[in-house]
């Protein structure tokens, strides 16, 4: 397994599996923005829109390809711009096929974000998941992401039902500069 940087190009080229690891994401139930089903096009629009926001540079998109370079995962790191927050990054989208799950592959992305968040001089990540069945909050415990709270209700899941959601924050040491 090898974790690569995404182009924008790439990312169109891609759209096909993108696609996949996003409905594959939503019909196990995956809270992530979606319900069930998705409307025509939906995850086509969200992929191209992704694909887009990576020609501006606050956001990566992150693969995790197989020996096959086929598509195992992915996982997005959003760069705070403003300027009283350009210290901090928030973690979206860490999508892992369901196949695929148990085998590390989040872990490797997340290691991989956490690098990519760490060179461009980020010491701060949050994300916000679901408490649900899903495993999200265990992952990300086990990771070392500290909770720092939740909000009853946040959102609903594939099928519809209200879930909490559960916002994680993870320190990053600061970039050690040259003398
Ligand atoms: C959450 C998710 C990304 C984890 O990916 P993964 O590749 O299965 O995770 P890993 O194999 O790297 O797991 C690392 C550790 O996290 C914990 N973990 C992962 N999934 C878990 C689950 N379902 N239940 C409990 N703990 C879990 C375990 O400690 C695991 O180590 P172990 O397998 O040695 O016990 C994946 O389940 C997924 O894509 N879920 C749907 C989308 C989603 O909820 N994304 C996150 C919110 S944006």
């Amino acid at each position: 397994m090898k974790i690569e940087p995404c182009s924008p190009a790439e990312c169109r080229h891609r759209l096909p599996e993108l696609v996949g690891l996003l409905r594959d994401a939503v019909q196990h139930g995956a809270s992530i923005g979606f319900t069930q089903p998705l409307a025509p096009g939906e995850a086509e629009d969200y992929w191209r829109g992704v694909a887009a926001a990576l020609t501006g540079g606050d956001k990566r998109l992150l693969l995790a390809l197989d020996a096959d370079d086929r598509l195992l995962g992915s996982a997005q790191l959003a760069l705070e711009q403003r300027s009283n927050g350009r210290h901090r990054a928030e973690v979206q989208k860490l999508l892992v096929w369901h196949k695929a799950r148990r085998r590390g592959v989040g872990a490797a992305l997340m290691a991989e974000i956490e690098h990519e968040a760490a060179a461009a001089d980020r010491t701060l990540l949050f994300l916000d998941t679901s408490v649900g069945p899903g495993g999200a909050e265990a992952f990300y415990r086990r990771l070392g992401y500290q909770p720092a709270g939740g909000i009853p209700d946040y959102a609903a899941d594939p099928d519809g039902q209200l879930r909490d959601n559960v916002i994680f924050y993870k320190r990053l040491p600061p970039r050690a500069t040259a003398s």
